[in-house]
């Protein structure tokens, strides 16, 4: 492979997908193809096989993922179907058509009982139906191999679809008090961030990626990114009605109190040390990530 020239972006359509279609003009070197699940639906085997033998890219970015924790408890077959099987047939066809592949995985991978910011490297021990699939996925997409890297990331948030900071916003207008637990500790991730720094990954790996054939690459290698600095989902809704001004009564409760159909961890602070040094990557802090989105939802409003 000379260069990289051509990128599809799968599940599109999610908040990652959009944040990097976001950015797509910043790179007119490459030539973005973006899917969303109406065109490439990635639980549909046999179409997928058919799309890459009539179409073939430089790199894939899989953005598609099953991501409703709570409802994977029982769908269990689905989210398997596109965390999992789907990931192995990327990885089949990327190690097949000398594609550089590019897949996003989960803090929920780890049990949550670190007293330590996780390493790439941790025991992973998932505590629910999302996380074992997500772990199968990276798992098979490591026996396959392809050249490329898995990112773990944690609490994405963006102007887009649906996620926790939209859901707080409408909730703290329509109601006097909120209960948020302020027993998970963990690190937000502006979407738009990480769409950022998986480009620069991609402009600073193209060359290695393109000259390495074959089998003479190293195993595939993990990452770890979030925004920096730690906070409670407390924490993170007292900031989101800080600045903006709403004046809802945020009351700290525990995991106990409040019950879900999935188990997540408790802690799952991921330590960014191996992408920041690898990639030379200073990552923004999350309440300055926070306050961008929350003011590009507001020019959106006013728009
Ligand atoms: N969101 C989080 O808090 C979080 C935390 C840690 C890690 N991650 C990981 O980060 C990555 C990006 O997450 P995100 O927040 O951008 O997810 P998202 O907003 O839920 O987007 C996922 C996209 O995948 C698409 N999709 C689902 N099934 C598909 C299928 N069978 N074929 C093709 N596309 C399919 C969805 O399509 P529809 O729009 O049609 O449903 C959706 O657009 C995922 O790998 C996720 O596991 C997310």
């Amino acid at each position: 492979m000379p260069e990289i020239k051509s990128i599809l972006v799968t599940g599109a359509n999610g908040q990652l997908g959009r944040s990097l279609r976001g950015i797509e003009s910043l790179y007119p070197q490459f030539q973005f193809i973006f899917t969303d699940r109406e065109e490439l639906d990635l639980c549909e085997l046999d179409n997928v096989t058919d799309y890459f033998k009539q179409n073939r890219f430089d790199l894939i970015i899989n953005c598609a993922a099953y991501t409703a924790v709570d409802k994977a408890e029982k769908e269990p077959e689905l989210a398997d179907a596109i965390n999992h099987r789907a990931v192995k047939q990327l990885a089949e066809i990327a190690k097949s058509q000398n594609t550089i592949l590019i897949h996003i995985s989960t803090d929920y991978v780890f049990d949550g009982t670190n007293y330590k910011p996780y390493i790439e490297t941790d025991l992973t021990n998932p505590q629910s139906i999302y996380g074992i699939s997500k772990l199968a996925g990276e798992r098979a997409m490591q026996a396959i191999s392809p050249k490329g890297m898995i990112i773990r990331t944690s609490w994405v948030y963006s102007e887009f679809g649906s996620n926790f900071v939209k859901t707080m916003l409408k909730l703290g207008q329509e109601r006097e008090q909120l209960n948020v637990i302020f027993d998970q500790v963990g690190s937000p991730t502006y979407a738009k961030d990480l769409a950022q720094k998986i480009m620069r990954i991609i402009e600073a790996n193209s060359e290695s990626w393109c000259i390495a054939e074959g089998d003479n690459q190293k195993e595939l290698p993990i990452y770890h990114f979030s925004n920096e600095g730690v906070c409670s989902w407390y924490d993170f809704v007292k900031v989101i009605f800080e600045m903006t001004g709403i004046n809802c009564i945020v009351n700290p409760i525990e995991t106990k109190d409040y019950a879900t159909p999935a188990t997540r961890p408790h802690y799952s602070l991921l330590n960014k040390a191996k992408i920041k040094h690898d990639y030379d990557l200073v990552i923004p802090y999350w309440k300055d990530s926070l306050k961008e989105c929350l003011l590009a939802l507001q020019e959106n409003q006013i728009r």
